[in-house]
Protein backbone atom coordinates (compact mmCIF):
# COMPACT_ATOMS: atom_id res chain seq x y z
CA UNK A 1 0.00 0.00 0.00
CA UNK A 2 1.34 3.32 -0.63
CA UNK A 3 2.43 5.67 2.35
CA UNK A 4 0.20 8.02 2.09
CA UNK A 5 0.23 11.20 4.26
CA UNK A 6 -3.42 11.86 5.09
CA UNK A 7 -6.39 8.82 5.17
CA UNK A 8 -7.46 7.73 1.89
CA UNK A 9 -10.41 6.52 3.53
CA UNK A 10 -12.70 7.55 6.70
CA UNK A 11 -11.92 4.87 10.21
CA UNK A 12 -14.54 3.56 11.77
CA UNK A 13 -14.54 5.88 14.89
CA UNK A 14 -16.90 6.69 18.09
CA UNK A 15 -16.69 10.24 16.69
CA UNK A 16 -19.73 9.31 13.68
CA UNK A 17 -21.35 6.68 15.26
CA UNK A 18 -24.97 7.71 17.20
CA UNK A 19 -26.58 5.19 19.48
CA UNK A 20 -29.64 5.39 17.76
CA UNK A 21 -29.94 4.11 14.27
CA UNK A 22 -30.76 6.22 11.83
CA UNK A 23 -31.99 5.34 7.73
CA UNK A 24 -29.72 6.90 5.37
CA UNK A 25 -31.96 6.10 2.38
CA UNK A 26 -34.18 8.72 1.38
CA UNK A 27 -37.66 8.81 2.13
CA UNK A 28 -40.11 7.87 -0.66
CA UNK A 29 -42.52 5.05 -1.34
CA UNK A 30 -39.47 2.47 -3.20
CA UNK A 31 -38.48 -1.01 -1.45
CA UNK A 32 -35.27 -1.03 -0.11
CA UNK A 33 -32.75 -3.73 -0.99
CA UNK A 34 -29.39 -3.96 1.26
CA UNK A 35 -26.47 -5.43 -1.45
CA UNK A 36 -23.12 -5.79 -0.97
CA UNK A 37 -21.93 -4.10 -3.66
CA UNK A 38 -23.91 -1.06 -5.85
CA UNK A 39 -22.74 -2.37 -9.36
CA UNK A 40 -25.17 -5.57 -7.95
CA UNK A 41 -27.92 -3.10 -7.54
CA UNK A 42 -27.95 -2.40 -11.38
CA UNK A 43 -28.23 -5.88 -12.66
CA UNK A 44 -31.22 -6.38 -9.94
CA UNK A 45 -32.40 -2.75 -11.26
CA UNK A 46 -32.51 -4.59 -15.06
CA UNK A 47 -34.51 -7.71 -13.39
CA UNK A 48 -36.88 -5.34 -12.11
CA UNK A 49 -37.60 -3.58 -15.03
CA UNK A 50 -37.40 -7.22 -16.89
CA UNK A 51 -35.04 -5.69 -19.50
CA UNK A 52 -35.00 -8.02 -22.13
CA UNK A 53 -32.07 -9.88 -23.20
CA UNK A 54 -30.06 -7.98 -25.92
CA UNK A 55 -31.71 -4.49 -25.71
CA UNK A 56 -29.81 -1.96 -24.95
CA UNK A 57 -29.00 0.27 -22.01
CA UNK A 58 -27.95 4.33 -22.62
CA UNK A 59 -24.81 4.97 -19.87
CA UNK A 60 -23.11 8.15 -19.78
CA UNK A 61 -19.45 7.51 -21.39
CA UNK A 62 -18.14 8.73 -18.22
CA UNK A 63 -18.17 6.02 -16.14
CA UNK A 64 -16.15 3.38 -14.23
CA UNK A 65 -16.35 -0.26 -15.51
CA UNK A 66 -17.72 -1.74 -12.31
CA UNK A 67 -21.25 0.17 -13.19
CA UNK A 68 -21.12 -0.99 -17.37
CA UNK A 69 -20.54 -4.51 -16.36
CA UNK A 70 -23.21 -5.64 -14.46
CA UNK A 71 -25.26 -4.47 -17.87
CA UNK A 72 -23.71 -6.45 -19.87
CA UNK A 73 -23.52 -9.61 -17.71
CA UNK A 74 -27.14 -9.39 -17.64
CA UNK A 75 -27.27 -9.87 -21.18
CA UNK A 76 -28.35 -5.99 -22.38
CA UNK A 77 -26.32 -4.26 -24.83
CA UNK A 78 -24.66 -0.87 -23.56
CA UNK A 79 -24.26 2.11 -25.62
CA UNK A 80 -23.15 5.44 -24.22
CA UNK A 81 -24.30 8.82 -24.14
CA UNK A 82 -22.35 11.87 -24.10
CA UNK A 83 -21.77 13.79 -20.89
CA UNK A 84 -20.59 17.52 -21.46
CA UNK A 85 -17.16 18.89 -19.35
CA UNK A 86 -19.16 20.28 -16.10
CA UNK A 87 -20.52 16.95 -15.91
CA UNK A 88 -24.06 16.93 -17.14
CA UNK A 89 -25.83 14.92 -19.21
CA UNK A 90 -25.95 16.18 -22.91
CA UNK A 91 -29.62 15.25 -22.99
CA UNK A 92 -29.52 16.63 -27.06
CA UNK A 93 -27.38 13.62 -27.56
CA UNK A 94 -29.35 11.21 -25.20
CA UNK A 95 -32.26 11.63 -27.09
CA UNK A 96 -30.70 11.37 -30.45
CA UNK A 97 -29.48 7.81 -29.23
CA UNK A 98 -32.76 6.74 -28.02
CA UNK A 99 -33.39 3.60 -30.55
CA UNK A 100 -36.34 0.91 -30.47
CA UNK A 101 -34.50 -1.55 -28.82
CA UNK A 102 -33.75 1.20 -25.87
CA UNK A 103 -35.23 0.33 -22.78
CA UNK A 104 -33.38 1.99 -19.99
CA UNK A 105 -30.95 4.99 -19.12
CA UNK A 106 -28.79 5.08 -16.38
CA UNK A 107 -28.21 8.62 -15.31
CA UNK A 108 -25.50 9.56 -12.99
CA UNK A 109 -25.44 12.14 -9.84
CA UNK A 110 -21.50 12.51 -10.02
CA UNK A 111 -20.02 13.43 -6.63
CA UNK A 112 -23.11 13.99 -5.27
CA UNK A 113 -24.13 16.95 -7.84
CA UNK A 114 -27.53 16.38 -8.76
CA UNK A 115 -28.41 15.57 -12.51
CA UNK A 116 -31.94 17.48 -14.14
CA UNK A 117 -34.01 14.73 -12.91
CA UNK A 118 -37.42 16.40 -14.12
CA UNK A 119 -35.75 16.54 -17.96
CA UNK A 120 -34.88 13.04 -17.58
CA UNK A 121 -37.91 11.84 -16.34
CA UNK A 122 -39.95 13.96 -18.78
CA UNK A 123 -37.62 12.45 -22.05
CA UNK A 124 -37.76 8.49 -20.30
CA UNK A 125 -41.45 8.75 -19.40
CA UNK A 126 -41.88 10.33 -23.52
CA UNK A 127 -39.76 7.46 -24.93
CA UNK A 128 -41.26 4.74 -22.91
CA UNK A 129 -37.62 4.57 -20.99
CA UNK A 130 -37.24 2.92 -17.79
CA UNK A 131 -34.68 5.52 -15.55
CA UNK A 132 -31.94 4.41 -13.36
CA UNK A 133 -31.10 6.74 -10.98
CA UNK A 134 -26.61 5.14 -10.20
CA UNK A 135 -26.30 7.38 -6.26
CA UNK A 136 -23.23 5.61 -6.19
CA UNK A 137 -21.65 9.01 -5.05
CA UNK A 138 -24.73 10.49 -3.05
CA UNK A 139 -25.37 9.84 0.67
CA UNK A 140 -28.12 12.24 0.72
CA UNK A 141 -29.17 15.44 -1.33
CA UNK A 142 -31.92 16.81 -3.24
CA UNK A 143 -33.30 18.23 -7.05
CA UNK A 144 -36.10 19.59 -7.37
CA UNK A 145 -37.69 19.09 -3.98
CA UNK A 146 -37.19 15.58 -3.92
CA UNK A 147 -34.59 13.53 -2.30
CA UNK A 148 -32.40 11.88 -4.91
CA UNK A 149 -32.87 8.06 -5.81
CA UNK A 150 -36.68 8.88 -5.94
CA UNK A 151 -37.06 9.93 -9.33
CA UNK A 152 -35.89 7.18 -11.33
CA UNK A 153 -37.71 4.02 -11.55
CA UNK A 154 -34.56 2.44 -9.32
CA UNK A 155 -31.49 3.95 -7.60
CA UNK A 156 -28.47 2.41 -6.18
CA UNK A 157 -25.97 3.73 -3.77
CA UNK A 158 -23.14 3.17 -2.81
CA UNK A 159 -23.39 3.30 0.97
CA UNK A 160 -19.40 2.01 1.43
CA UNK A 161 -18.16 5.23 -0.47
CA UNK A 162 -19.07 7.44 2.37
CA UNK A 163 -19.62 5.50 5.45
CA UNK A 164 -16.03 3.30 7.03
CA UNK A 165 -18.15 0.15 5.17
CA UNK A 166 -16.18 -3.20 4.51
CA UNK A 167 -19.45 -3.55 1.92
CA UNK A 168 -22.42 -1.49 1.59
CA UNK A 169 -25.36 -0.44 -1.14
CA UNK A 170 -28.87 0.02 -2.02
CA UNK A 171 -31.33 -0.51 -4.21
CA UNK A 172 -34.47 0.97 -4.11
CA UNK A 173 -37.57 0.15 -6.55
CA UNK A 174 -39.62 2.95 -6.88
CA UNK A 175 -42.68 1.23 -8.26
CA UNK A 176 -44.78 -1.96 -7.73
CA UNK A 177 -43.25 -5.02 -9.07
CA UNK A 178 -44.91 -8.23 -7.16
CA UNK A 179 -42.78 -10.59 -6.91
CA UNK A 180 -39.74 -8.99 -7.67
CA UNK A 181 -37.24 -10.50 -4.92
CA UNK A 182 -33.38 -11.29 -4.60
CA UNK A 183 -32.59 -14.88 -4.08
CA UNK A 184 -29.89 -13.59 -1.64
CA UNK A 185 -27.08 -16.14 -1.12
CA UNK A 186 -26.44 -17.49 2.23
CA UNK A 187 -23.65 -15.60 4.04
CA UNK A 188 -21.62 -18.12 6.46
CA UNK A 189 -19.40 -17.34 9.87
CA UNK A 190 -16.44 -17.60 7.96
CA UNK A 191 -17.68 -14.14 6.00
CA UNK A 192 -19.16 -12.66 9.35
CA UNK A 193 -15.32 -13.32 10.21
CA UNK A 194 -13.90 -11.46 7.29
CA UNK A 195 -15.65 -8.83 7.33
CA UNK A 196 -15.07 -8.55 11.36
CA UNK A 197 -11.41 -8.28 10.60
CA UNK A 198 -11.74 -5.72 8.04
CA UNK A 199 -13.76 -3.45 10.46
CA UNK A 200 -11.03 -3.62 12.90
CA UNK A 201 -8.08 -2.84 10.71
CA UNK A 202 -9.92 0.16 9.28
CA UNK A 203 -10.64 1.20 13.03
CA UNK A 204 -9.35 4.27 14.45
CA UNK A 205 -7.99 5.24 18.07
CA UNK A 206 -6.72 3.33 21.24
CA UNK A 207 -9.58 0.78 20.75
CA UNK A 208 -8.25 0.20 16.89
CA UNK A 209 -4.22 -0.29 18.02
CA UNK A 210 -5.34 -2.79 20.57
CA UNK A 211 -7.50 -4.85 18.33
CA UNK A 212 -5.13 -4.64 15.52
CA UNK A 213 -2.08 -5.41 17.30
CA UNK A 214 -3.73 -8.68 18.39
CA UNK A 215 -4.66 -9.64 14.52
CA UNK A 216 -1.84 -10.41 12.17
CA UNK A 217 -3.28 -10.27 9.17
CA UNK A 218 -1.46 -13.09 7.82
CA UNK A 219 -2.64 -15.68 10.33
CA UNK A 220 -6.40 -14.34 10.12
CA UNK A 221 -6.09 -15.06 5.85
CA UNK A 222 -5.03 -18.38 6.41
CA UNK A 223 -7.10 -19.27 9.65
CA UNK A 224 -10.18 -17.69 7.42
CA UNK A 225 -9.29 -19.39 4.22
CA UNK A 226 -8.70 -22.67 5.02
CA UNK A 227 -12.07 -24.97 5.11
CA UNK A 228 -15.31 -23.98 4.97
CA UNK A 229 -18.91 -24.50 3.23
CA UNK A 230 -17.87 -24.59 -0.70
CA UNK A 231 -18.03 -21.37 -2.17
CA UNK A 232 -16.56 -19.51 1.00
CA UNK A 233 -12.94 -19.74 -0.64
CA UNK A 234 -14.64 -17.53 -3.41
CA UNK A 235 -16.02 -15.09 -0.98
CA UNK A 236 -13.31 -15.03 0.96
CA UNK A 237 -10.85 -14.49 -1.38
CA UNK A 238 -12.86 -11.07 -2.94
CA UNK A 239 -11.00 -8.13 -2.37
CA UNK A 240 -14.49 -5.45 -1.44
CA UNK A 241 -12.09 -2.52 -3.97
CA UNK A 242 -12.24 -4.82 -7.12
CA UNK A 243 -13.79 -2.67 -9.09
CA UNK A 244 -14.83 -5.62 -11.70
CA UNK A 245 -18.40 -7.05 -11.40
CA UNK A 246 -18.61 -10.71 -10.00
CA UNK A 247 -21.62 -12.81 -11.26
CA UNK A 248 -20.62 -14.81 -8.27
CA UNK A 249 -20.98 -12.16 -5.90
CA UNK A 250 -24.36 -10.73 -7.80
CA UNK A 251 -27.17 -12.17 -4.85
CA UNK A 252 -24.42 -11.44 -2.16
CA UNK A 253 -26.05 -9.42 0.59
CA UNK A 254 -24.60 -6.38 3.00
CA UNK A 255 -22.68 -7.70 6.24
CA UNK A 256 -25.22 -7.48 8.88
CA UNK A 257 -22.17 -5.64 10.29
CA UNK A 258 -22.61 -3.10 7.73
CA UNK A 259 -25.83 -2.59 8.56
CA UNK A 260 -25.24 -1.94 11.84
CA UNK A 261 -22.45 0.50 11.51
CA UNK A 262 -24.75 2.65 8.04
CA UNK A 263 -27.92 2.27 10.67
CA UNK A 264 -25.82 4.22 13.32
CA UNK A 265 -24.18 6.73 11.46
CA UNK A 266 -24.48 10.42 12.19
CA UNK A 267 -25.26 11.11 8.71
CA UNK A 268 -26.23 15.24 9.11
CA UNK A 269 -22.35 15.41 11.20
CA UNK A 270 -20.75 13.10 8.24
CA UNK A 271 -22.19 15.43 5.45
CA UNK A 272 -21.50 18.80 7.62
CA UNK A 273 -17.94 17.40 7.60
CA UNK A 274 -17.95 16.63 4.33
CA UNK A 275 -18.87 19.98 3.37
CA UNK A 276 -16.57 21.71 5.57
CA UNK A 277 -13.52 19.80 3.79
CA UNK A 278 -14.64 20.58 0.42
CA UNK A 279 -15.03 24.34 0.80
CA UNK A 280 -12.09 24.70 2.66
CA UNK A 281 -10.05 22.30 0.44
CA UNK A 282 -11.34 24.40 -2.85
CA UNK A 283 -10.67 27.87 -1.04
CA UNK A 284 -7.62 26.84 -0.61
CA UNK A 285 -6.68 25.42 -4.07
CA UNK A 286 -8.25 28.42 -5.70
CA UNK A 287 -5.14 30.35 -4.05
CA UNK A 288 -2.46 28.45 -5.77
CA UNK A 289 -3.87 29.87 -9.11
CA UNK A 290 -3.15 26.57 -10.56
CA UNK A 291 -6.09 24.18 -10.20
CA UNK A 292 -9.30 24.93 -12.40
CA UNK A 293 -12.45 23.30 -10.67
CA UNK A 294 -14.75 20.72 -12.71
CA UNK A 295 -17.89 21.93 -10.67
CA UNK A 296 -19.51 25.37 -9.78
CA UNK A 297 -20.22 26.35 -6.04
CA UNK A 298 -21.74 23.66 -4.15
CA UNK A 299 -25.46 23.87 -3.73
CA UNK A 300 -26.93 23.45 0.17
CA UNK A 301 -28.49 20.06 -0.37
CA UNK A 302 -25.47 18.59 -1.72
CA UNK A 303 -23.14 16.12 0.16
CA UNK A 304 -20.03 15.73 -2.05
CA UNK A 305 -18.24 12.47 -2.52
CA UNK A 306 -14.68 14.19 -3.29
CA UNK A 307 -13.55 17.47 -4.79
CA UNK A 308 -13.39 16.94 -8.45
CA UNK A 309 -10.14 19.45 -10.06
CA UNK A 310 -8.06 19.92 -12.91
CA UNK A 311 -4.78 20.72 -12.77
CA UNK A 312 -4.47 22.74 -16.54
CA UNK A 313 -0.91 21.72 -18.09
CA UNK A 314 0.25 19.41 -15.44
CA UNK A 315 0.09 15.80 -16.79
CA UNK A 316 -0.55 12.90 -14.56
CA UNK A 317 -0.78 15.25 -11.74
CA UNK A 318 -2.35 12.41 -10.02
CA UNK A 319 0.39 10.61 -9.87
CA UNK A 320 2.44 13.49 -8.95
CA UNK A 321 0.53 14.19 -5.62
CA UNK A 322 0.14 9.93 -4.82
CA UNK A 323 4.43 10.48 -4.60
CA UNK A 324 3.69 12.70 -2.02
CA UNK A 325 1.24 11.12 -0.24
CA UNK A 326 -1.68 12.57 -1.41
CA UNK A 327 -4.53 9.30 -2.33
CA UNK A 328 -5.74 11.41 -5.62
CA UNK A 329 -7.42 9.35 -8.22
CA UNK A 330 -8.67 9.56 -11.73
CA UNK A 331 -10.81 7.11 -13.92
CA UNK A 332 -8.24 6.59 -16.17
CA UNK A 333 -7.62 3.08 -14.88
CA UNK A 334 -11.31 2.04 -14.80
CA UNK A 335 -12.70 3.62 -17.94
CA UNK A 336 -15.29 1.01 -19.81
CA UNK A 337 -13.72 -0.78 -23.00
CA UNK A 338 -15.40 0.75 -26.36
CA UNK A 339 -15.74 4.75 -24.96
CA UNK A 340 -14.18 6.23 -28.17
CA UNK A 341 -12.10 8.98 -27.55
CA UNK A 342 -13.31 10.56 -31.12
CA UNK A 343 -16.85 10.56 -30.51
CA UNK A 344 -16.27 11.66 -26.63
CA UNK A 345 -13.73 13.98 -26.62
CA UNK A 346 -15.28 15.79 -23.33
CA UNK A 347 -15.69 11.78 -21.56
CA UNK A 348 -11.85 11.36 -22.77
CA UNK A 349 -10.72 14.49 -21.51
CA UNK A 350 -12.76 13.98 -18.06
CA UNK A 351 -10.95 10.41 -17.87
CA UNK A 352 -7.69 11.39 -18.57
CA UNK A 353 -7.26 15.02 -16.22
CA UNK A 354 -10.01 15.20 -14.04
CA UNK A 355 -8.66 14.46 -10.08
CA UNK A 356 -10.72 13.31 -7.44
CA UNK A 357 -9.32 14.67 -3.93
CA UNK A 358 -10.37 13.53 -0.68
CA UNK A 359 -12.59 15.69 1.02
CA UNK A 360 -13.83 12.69 3.69
CA UNK A 361 -15.04 13.17 7.50
CA UNK A 362 -11.82 11.52 8.59
CA UNK A 363 -9.48 14.36 7.58
CA UNK A 364 -9.69 17.59 9.73
CA UNK A 365 -8.25 20.71 9.01
CA UNK A 366 -4.56 19.97 9.25
CA UNK A 367 -5.32 17.16 6.84
CA UNK A 368 -7.04 19.64 4.33
CA UNK A 369 -4.29 22.11 4.77
CA UNK A 370 -1.24 19.71 4.07
CA UNK A 371 -3.22 18.84 0.53
CA UNK A 372 -3.52 22.29 -0.11
CA UNK A 373 0.35 22.26 0.61
CA UNK A 374 1.12 19.68 -1.40
CA UNK A 375 -0.96 20.79 -4.64
CA UNK A 376 0.96 23.62 -4.56
CA UNK A 377 4.09 22.38 -4.28
CA UNK A 378 3.45 20.12 -7.16
CA UNK A 379 2.39 23.13 -9.39
CA UNK A 380 5.55 24.81 -8.68
CA UNK A 381 7.48 21.45 -9.52
CA UNK A 382 5.92 21.30 -12.87
CA UNK A 383 5.50 24.87 -14.11
CA UNK A 384 9.69 24.07 -13.09
CA UNK A 385 9.92 21.11 -15.50
CA UNK A 386 10.71 20.72 -18.90
CA UNK A 387 8.05 21.06 -21.59
CA UNK A 388 7.52 17.94 -22.53
CA UNK A 389 5.10 17.67 -19.08
CA UNK A 390 2.63 20.07 -20.03
CA UNK A 391 -0.37 19.66 -21.52
CA UNK A 392 -3.62 20.67 -23.73
CA UNK A 393 -6.52 21.93 -21.55
CA UNK A 394 -9.75 20.78 -21.77
CA UNK A 395 -11.91 20.17 -25.42
C1 LIG B 1 -21.03 5.94 -10.80
C2 LIG B 1 -20.81 4.61 -10.15
N1 LIG B 1 -21.78 3.70 -10.19
C3 LIG B 1 -21.65 2.49 -9.62
C4 LIG B 1 -20.48 2.15 -8.97
C5 LIG B 1 -20.34 0.80 -8.33
O1 LIG B 1 -20.35 0.94 -6.91
P1 LIG B 1 -19.88 -0.30 -6.02
O2 LIG B 1 -18.39 -0.20 -5.92
O3 LIG B 1 -20.56 -0.12 -4.69
O4 LIG B 1 -20.31 -1.51 -6.73
C6 LIG B 1 -19.43 3.06 -8.91
C7 LIG B 1 -18.17 2.70 -8.25
O5 LIG B 1 -17.24 3.47 -8.17
C8 LIG B 1 -19.60 4.33 -9.49
O6 LIG B 1 -18.63 5.26 -9.45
Amino acid sequence: MEPFIIPRDPQLGLRFLTARARRTAPAGPGTRHRLFWARNGIFHALRAFQVPAGARVLVPAYLCASAVEPILAYGAAVEFYAIRPDLRVDLDDLAARIGHDTKAVLAVHYFGFPQPMTDLRQLCDARGLWLLEDCAHVLTGEIDGRPLGTVGDASVFSLRKFLPLYDGAELRVNFDRPGFRIAWCRTTPLFALKVAKNLVEMTSGPLGRALRGRLSVGAWRDRLCSGGPTGDAHVLAMDTNSTSFDPAMVDMPMSAMCCFIADHSDVPAIVAQRRRNYHRLQRGLATTGAVAFALGELPTAVCPWILPVFFPGIEQAHLRLRARGIPAVTWGGVRPLGVSAAEFPAADFLYDRLVFLPIHQGLDDHGVDLMIETVRSVCREAATSAPSSRSVGAP
